[in-house]
This record gives C-alpha cells, structure tokens and sequence, in this order.
C-alpha cells in the first residue's frame, strides 16, 4: 500500500515543487541535499523526461545519486560552474532570511554551490521560521579530523557542543571530516559569528548562510508563499 504523507511533508513537497517554475528553459541546476530538496530533484528527473535540457550539480552524494538514478546529466564535480538557479532547503530561516543548513550534514558543499550560483531559491515549510536563527536550531559545523577534540575544546567559548551521531558512531561528512553542532540561542549577528567560528583553525565550515537566498519558498496552509531578499 503507498505510504501516506504527513502534512508536514506534502508542505515540504508543494514548496520544492513550487521551485521548479523559476528554472530556466536550460541550463545548469544547483540540487540541494533533504527531504524537501529530495522532491524538487524528482521535478528535475521528470522535466528531463518531458525533454528539458538541464544538468545539474548535487551537493552530496545522497542528491548525487538520486539524480543519477533519474537520468539527469551530472557537470563535472571539479567545478568551476556557471549555475543559473540552485534549489536547496533549510532547518532555520530568520525574519532577515538568512539560514541555518546543515542538517543533513552537507553544507560545505551547500555553501560552495550556493556561491556558484546566479539565483539560490530556499524551499520549506513553515515550522522552519523563527524570528532569529539560534532559537530553534543549533548552528552545523564541518571539522577537520585532525585535532577535532581540540578545535572543539577553542569552540566551546561560544556554547555547547556536541559532536553528531549517525547509528551509534561519529557521524562522518560525504569530505571524510565531522560534525559538531553548536547551540548559541539566539544570534544577534549570524554574520559576525560565522566569521568568528570559520577563523579557527579546524573549522571548515558553518552553516550559517548570511544573505545567501535569493528567494525563500514557504509552504504554509494558505499556500506557498515567495519571500525576497
Ligand atoms: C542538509 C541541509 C538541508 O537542506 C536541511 O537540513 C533541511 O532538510 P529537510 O528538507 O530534510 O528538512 O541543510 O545539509
């Protein structure tokens, strides 16, 4: 018997399929990691499918081989790209629509695809705003496996800090490094600490995204809502 959705995941899927209407006719696609990015990435196989002509750049390797197993045409991974729109999700997304990632533990790879990209489009449902980034979520970190316990002991000055699980074990990134998550409560400046956090030696990456939507699509019960930068 087919599974039924939750409400929470058919808004997930009328945010990422909202999305596909801003693609262009052509051309290259960012593909987010997630359960929302999940169904846009399907949109994607089926444009294909109609003849679109698009190929795309995942930013892990679950969306890497989603998109395989749908056909759709992979750009080199070694960039450099040219990315006309890139669609991704979030766990956190601020009044000032700036974001939390990382959830998925992919966003190193989120954040240089971002960047690569002339247009980011954020789908989620709407359990995903907070006034303030920090209050619902805590902030994803990507660090070196080299001397992680003691560039965790330097994090430790800016809240509590706990290294991420996956079934038991350390959860290791699709780039061999791991995970901690830091819980800050409110930031009053996602900017500022992102800066702070990546100028330690050992950090990698944050997921913190200031300033980095374009547009953020938001599934309500009302509908789906565009927000602009
Ligand atoms: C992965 C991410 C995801 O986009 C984020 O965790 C949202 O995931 P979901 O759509 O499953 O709620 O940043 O690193």
């Amino acid at each position: 018997m087919p599974r039924l959705m939750s409400a929470q995941e058919e808004a997930k899927k009328n945010a990422a399929r909202a999305a596909l209407a801003y693609l262009p006719e052509s051309g290259i696609v960012g593909l987010g990691t997630g359960s929302t990015a999940k169904h846009f990435i399907d949109g994607v196989g089926e444009l294909i499918k109609e003849g679109r002509k698009f190929s795309a750049v995942p930013t892990s390797e679950q969306s890497r081989i989603q998109a395989l197993d749908l056909g759709i045409p992979l750009a080199p991974v070694d960039g450099p790209w040219e990315i006309d729109v890139c669609v991704d999700g979030a766990d956190e997304v601020s009044d000032a629509l700036d974001l939390i990632k990382g959830g998925g533990a992919a966003h190193t790879r989120e954040k240089i695809v971002n960047y690569a990209s002339r247009c980011n489009i954020i789908v989620v449902d709407d359990s995903k705003l907070s006034p303030q980034l920090g209050e619902k979520w805590k902030v994803p970190l990507e660090i070196l496996h080299f001397a992680h316990r003691a560039t965790a002991e330097a994090l430790r000055t800016f809240g509590e800090l706990s290294q991420r699980q996956k079934n038991g074990q350390a959860l290791i990134t699709d780039s061999g490094n791991y995970v901690y998550d830091l819980a800050t409560g409110p930031i009053t400046d996602p900017r500022e600490l992102d800066t702070r956090l990546r100028a330690l030696p050992g950090v990698v990456e944050t997921g913190l995204f200031c300033q980095r939507a374009d547009i953020v699509l938001i599934a309500t019960q009302e509908g789906v809502i565009e927000k602009k930068k």
